[in-house]
This record gives C-alpha cells, sequence and structure tokens, in this order.
C-alpha cells in the first residue's frame, strides 16, 4: 500500500481563536485529516514573539488543543501535540537560522507589521520566526501546508531554505506545498472589511470568536460593515458582503451562485441575519464538546503526551539526519 502523503499546521494560542482561524485552517484540516497522515501543532513558542501574560498563555494553550477536538480533529487519526513539548523545533530553527538570509527575514510582510504594531518590543524572535516555522514544516517532511494566504511567504520561504539545505547537502527535507483554500483563504474583518479578520484585533466587533456565545455572534455578523447597495452579489468593490458570501458559503456548503439566488431581492438585512443564524448553529456543537473537554483536563493532557512522543519520534528522525550532514559529532 502506497503510504500517505504528510500534512502539518498550526495555530498560535495567541488571542481567542476567530472563525478565520477555523475556516482558513482548522475546516480543512478536518476534511484533510481522512486522506493525509495529520500532524496539527499548537505553537506556543511562536506566540511568545509578541508579549502574553504567562496564564492565559497556559489557559488558551488547552483551549486551542480543545478547540481542534471540537471541531473534528480526531486525536486517535492525527498527532497532536504543543510544540514547547518537543525541543527539536528550537534545535532545528537554530540550524535552519544559519541558513536564512538576513535580507530574506527582513521581507517578510508578517515581520513588517508586527513590528509597526509592537513597536516597544520588535525582538530577535519576531524577526527569525519564520525560521521557526520553517522547522516545525521540515520536521515532519510534510508534503501540504494547510493555511490562510497570510502564511503563504512563510511557506515559500520555508521551501527556498529546504532546497538551499538539499543543494548543500544532497536530499535532507520534503519542500512542502501551501494548500490554500479559495473561498476561505482570507476571510475578511467584519469592522474593515478590507482588513484580514484577526484574533490580535483590538476591536471585538471585527471578528466572531470560535467561542463567542450565540447572542454575540449574531450580533457581531447582523452590525457587519457593508456597502449601501442592497443586493446579494459577489462583486467588485462589495468587500463586506462578499465576506459575508464567503463566511455563509463556508458554514453552509453552499455556492456563491446558489447563494446569491438565495437572496435575490431580499436585502442586506436578511442575508445577514441568515449568515448570523447560520454560523451560530454551525457553532453550536462545538461549543457543547469545547465545554465537555476543557472540564476534561486529564484527556486533553494525555492527548498532548501522547502526540509529543509520537512528534518526537518522528521529529528526532529528521533532527539526526540534519546534524550528521552539517557535521555535528555523534556520542
Ligand atoms: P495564526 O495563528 O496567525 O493563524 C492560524 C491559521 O489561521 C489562518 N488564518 C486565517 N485564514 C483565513 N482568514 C483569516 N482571517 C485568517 N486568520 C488566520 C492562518 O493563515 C493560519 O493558517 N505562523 C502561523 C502558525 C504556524 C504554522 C506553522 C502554520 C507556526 N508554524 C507551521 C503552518 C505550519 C500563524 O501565525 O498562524
Amino acid at each position: 500500500m502506497e503510504e500517505k502523503k504528510r500534512i502539518f499546521s498550526g495555530i498560535q494560542p495567541s488571542g481567542a481563536l476567530t472563525i478565520g482561524n477555523y475556516l482558513g485552517a482548522i475546516q480543512n484540516w478536518v476534511k484533510l485529516q481522512e486522506d493525509y497522515q495529520s500532524i496539527f501543532c499548537v505553537v506556543d513558542m511562536h506566540a511568545l514573539t509578541v508579549r502574553q501574560v504567562p496564564a492565559e498563555l497556559r489557559r488558551r494553550t488547552y483551549e486551542t488543543l480543545a478547540i481542534y477536538i471540537a471541531s473534528g480533529i480526531d486525536p486517535e487519526k492525527c498527532t497532536l501535540f504543543v510544540q514547547s513539548h518537543v525541543p527539536c523545533h528550537a534545535e532545528l530553527a537554530w540550524i535552519l537560522n544559519c541558513y536564512t538570509m538576513f535580507g530574506e527575514l527582513s521581507r517578510m510582510t508578517q515581520f513588517k507589521d508586527k513590528s509597526a504594531k509592537h513597536a516597544d518590543n520588535v525582538n530577535a524572535g519576531l524577526f527569525t520566526y519564520p525560521s521557526l516555522m520553517a522547522a516545525d514544516i521540515l520536521l515532519y517532511q510534510a508534503d501540504l501546508v494547510p493555511v490562510g494566504i497570510d502564511q503563504k511567504q512563510h511557506i515559500e520561504l520555508t521551501r527556498d531554505v529546504a532546497e538551499r539545505f538539499n543543494g548543500i547537502y544532497g536530499q535532507t527535507f520534503t519542500i512542502p506545498e501551501g494548500f490554500i483554500p479559495e473561498n476561505s483563504k482570507k476571510i475578511m474583518s467584519l469592522s474593515d472589511p478590507t482588513k484580514k479578520m484577526s484574533k490580535s484585533d483590538e476591536n471585538p466587533n471585527g471578528f466572531v470568536a470560535l467561542l463567542d456565545d450565540r447572542d454575540t455572534i449574531i450580533r457581531k455578523l447582523k452590525r457587519a460593515t457593508t456597502d449601501s447597495g442592497s443586493e446579494v452579489v459577489f462583486a467588485e468593490g462589495k468587500d463586506g458582503i462578499n465576506n459575508l458570501i464567503n463566511i455563509y458559503s463556508c458554514f453552509s456548503g453552499k455556492t456563491i451562485k446558489e447563494i446569491e439566488r438565495e437572496f435575490e431581492g431580499k436585502g442586506y438585512g436578511f442575508f445577514k441575519a441568515a449568515v448570523a443564524e447560520t454560523v451560530a448553529d454551525s457553532l453550536a456543537p462545538v461549543h457543547a464538546e469545547f465545554d465537555r473537554l476543557m472540564a476534561d483536563k486529564p484527556y486533553l493532557e494525555s492527548v498532548m503526551k501522547n502526540g509529543a512522543s509520537q512528534a518526537f519520534g518522528m521529529a528526532r528522525k529528521t533532527l539526526s539526519k540534519v546534524y550528521r550532514k552539517v557535521g555535528f559529532t555523534q556520542i
């Protein structure tokens, strides 16, 4: 039997996960886990590039893992773990730092955005963050990395660094491809639909958090910024409506054409209410399962432990190969 291809992806526990994270990443992971050997990580080490309150980081790490499982990621089929539990990530990141150029890292738009936003804390970790992300992916020899479009540049850098390393030392790393779905690759902010929906947005009306209660979800979606028109059609210049159509399409499984037909002549208010109900209904079972899981910390810890040991087994192989190739002595 042919071996399954591998996927790797992760989310930072740096804020309340949004429906952007859910649609851009988690929902696709759930579909892909059937056909790929899947490895999903809570990337807590990445979160440290921005100042975190320790107790909150700890709580969000559990919550993020619980969200993965509550959304349908099956710990029996996939490897689920927390990045800081597998030391190989930091170790390979150091090596890759030595094969990644200052100029390459300087061009990363996420670095530019985050250093503008956190001007008082432009730390070296924020700058070398893409090397840690490359280590995450390359340690597991991942073929595919399902992410939103904002991570595309980091995946391209990962490919460049992997090709450079393979070029010097011979075949070491699988060159990964991004898996970036068309209609959910960039869910936009509800308050400013020209900006990406972000878990670090200071305005909570800009995003729907996955754990927002039903009333909050409905209120935020009903208040979403739209244009002054009234026709529910996907078209240039209708950023707010286009975003709501995409969100509705991802949650309902309907195509854009079907949605346009469904809401023909019905106006924005009616449409927004339908989107709001659909999102709230879809997330209700996730909420229920999340609550159940959070009340069972020993179970979450057993998933973390199992996952870390599986991940370590895979990561260690790649890391020893790399150590040998670069000329480190072995004892
Ligand atoms: P993070 O934590 O910012 O986001 C996690 C995932 O959610 C996607 N995403 C979105 N997709 C669509 N619309 C949005 N508004 C939206 N906001 C976020 C992101 O594209 C991402 O897929 N560096 C990564 C985490 C990471 C990683 C990795 C990912 C670390 N190592 C290795 C893949 C492989 C990040 O900051 O994602």
